[in-house]
């Protein structure tokens, strides 16, 4: 184990896909905080509010025993309210919310139908289901339908996986098409919200709520709203239906077999999505989409908060990368696995946070270091 260990960081280091952890500096281009609420003083206060308060730190056991406290559920019953579902799930972490919808729902005999740019915590999740799953190509609708025609009549339930924003090209699903195929073919659809809850849809509910909540509820579909991205907190709620919700409070082993998150956590990403829909939330909106604006005009690309800057080898974007941060652009190389091999980049990430002449400084100092990079 450790010879293979040593190799494969030898190998990494070769191929110029060697990670490590370095702490955040400069001029934040890098982060999922896209509405700057991180450092806002308003969530300092709840947390401070909170603890004292008599609030406890950790929940001290699974949501099934004592770990199920009253903030999780204001939470929940806020959630739901907001995003208009009939019930909600709060987990620790967007990982391991999609890791528990693989596992739990989709049943032997089902079949899971998953867009080939779904976040590796689905695909972890759907390598542990019981179900069969297919992947189908890139926001593909026509590939999508053939196989569901494909497997219609064999499988017991189909449940189709995108997300609304992609994260890593920024780029959106068409959610409408989605979700009439899966009326079409009865499917249940699942749409992981992680990068547009908070930036997108009515009052930064996310797409979804736009294109299919408003009008025909959660009865046909899961949505996946993580709160460590523009909620700048940490978590992820899961709005369903009753059953769905009831079904995973039951059997879903990633829920009951870990302690539930910590309290706090709760009154914070409840105290964030009360900003969010508020009108702080919709002028950070306007702020972040003014700058995503101007960045398209600079460097052009889909105008979107998540900006991909597409360098090709991975030793290449390294190269870039360093020369930016050399100049206090906190801008990060992503390389494959995470993306495929060849379109290694740079994710620019937007932010309220950043100002015009940032996003000029940038577009500067990128041009002058991709001339000189090999
Ligand atoms: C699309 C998507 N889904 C889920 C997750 C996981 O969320 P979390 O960071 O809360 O674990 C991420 C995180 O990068 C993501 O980009």
């Amino acid at each position: 184990m450790y010879v293979i260990a040593k190799k494969t960081l030898k190998q990494l280091r070769e191929q110029g896909r060697y990670r490590s952890l370095t702490l955040p500096f400069g001029l934040d281009l890098s982060s999922n905080d896209y509405l700057g609420l991180a450092d806002c003083s308003a969530l300092r206060e709840a947390a401070i509010y909170y603890f004292e308060n008599g609030g406890v730190a950790g929940a001290g056991g699974s949501r099934l025993l004592r770990g199920h406290t009253q903030e999780h559920q204001e939470l929940e019953a806020f959630a739901a309210k907001a995003f208009g579902a009939t019930r909600t799930l709060f987990f620790s972490s967007g990982f391991q919310a999609n890791y528990a919808l693989m596992t739990t729902l989709p049943m032997r005999g089902d079949v899971v139908l998953f867009d080939e740019h779904v976040h590796a915590s689905m695909r972890d999740g759907l390598v542990a289901a019981r179900a069969r799953s297919f992947k189908f190509p890139h926001n593909d609708v026509g590939a999508l339908e053939d196989l569901l025609k494909r497997h219609r009549e064999n499988a017991q339930n189909i449940w189709i996986c995108a997300e609304s924003v992609y994260s890593m090209d920024g780029d959106q699903a068409p959610i409408a098409e989605l979700y009439e195929l899966a009326n079409l073919y009865d499917a249940m659809l699942i749409i992981d919200e992680a990068h547009a809850t908070g930036v997108l849809g009515e009052g930064g509910r996310g797409l979804a709520y736009d294109k299919i909540c408003k009008k025909h509820g959660y009865e046909r579909l899961i949505t996946l709203h993580t709160c460590g991205k523009a909620m700048a907190v940490a978590g992820a709620i899961i709005c369903a239906g009753e059953e769905i919700i009831d079904f995973m409070v039951n059997t879903s082993r990633p829920f009951i077999f870990s302690t539930a998150p910590m309290p706090v956590q709760a009154v914070l990403v409840q105290k964030s999505l009360e900003i969010i829909l508020s009108t702080e939330g919709e002028a950070r909106r306007e702020k972040l989409a003014k700058v995503c604006r101007y960045t398209q005009q600079l460097l052009g690309g889909h105008g979107g908060h998540i900006a991909p800057l597409i360098l090709g080898e991975s030793k290449r974007a390294c190269e870039v990368a360093t020369h930016l941060q050399n100049q206090g652009f906190d801008i990060r190389a992503i390389r494959p696995p995470t993306v495929p091999e060849g379109i290694s980049r740079l994710r620019f990430s937007l932010s309220a946070k950043l100002d015009l002449q940032n996003i000029e400084a940038f577009a500067s100092a990128y041009s002058k270091a991709i001339k000189q990079a090999v």
